[in-house]
């Protein structure tokens, strides 16, 4: 789906499909030189559901061996805002035990999630963890989350496409893009 064929639906587009694939194949370059000695695959983490289109587009662009898995969690807290107290929903099938782990995200927000996610990673005996999130959103940060790469910072509005939905629906939308008041029943 692309923000054309929906443009009554939406506000603004934020990172066109050209954008967020140059972005990700120049982290991918990074990716391939930081890790180019491992003795073991790189293991690549994605948060379901929103980390998936990042997962395949970022996967493919990278030339060194990796293996992939899922982690699925629900935060508890009240409607949409993330409150930190996080619930694993499906686990990790791969141990950790000795492996360069790259958490791999479609959004840093406030950093709840993902801080969470950190600590928890760290205490199964991986020898490194580090994060690739798409986007960042400075503004909305309430716990520090440092990410070794990060594809744009982008304002403190609530996006859709690329992997990030309402609803549980726009993920398949190639842009990204702001929705439009009236969507929300606004
Ligand atoms: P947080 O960093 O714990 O606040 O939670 C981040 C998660 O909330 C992300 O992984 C997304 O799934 C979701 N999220 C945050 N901001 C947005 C947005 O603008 N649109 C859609 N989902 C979002
Ligand atoms: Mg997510």
């Amino acid at each position: 789906m692309d923000a054309a064929a929906i443009s009554n639906e939406l506000t603004s587009v934020v990172l066109t499909e050209d954008q967020l694939q140059t972005r990700i194949r120049e982290i991918a370059a990074e990716i391939d030189e930081d890790y180019a000695d491992l003795d073991k695959p790189l293991l690549l983490v994605g948060v379901l559901k929103g980390a998936v289109m990042v997962m395949a587009d970022l996967a493919r662009a990278i030339s060194i061996p990796v293996q992939i898995d899922f982690m699925a969690v629900s935060s508890y807290g009240s409607g949409t805002k993330s409150s930190g107290v996080v619930r694993i929903i499906k686990d990790l099938d791969i141990d950790l035990t000795g492996r360069n782990v790259l958490i791999v995200e479609d959004i840093l927000d406030s950093g709840l999630t993902l801080s969470w996610l950190i600590k928890n990673l760290k205490s199964r005996g991986s020898s490194s963890i580090e994060v690739m999130t798409m986007m960042r959103k400075p503004d909305a940060i309430k716990v520090e989350v440092h990410a070794r790469y990060c594809g744009f910072d982008i304002p403190n509005e609530f996006v859709v496409g690329f992997g990030l939905d309402y609803a549980e629906q726009y993920r398949n939308l190639r842009e990204v893009a702001v929705l439009a008041p009236h969507v929300y029943g606004g």
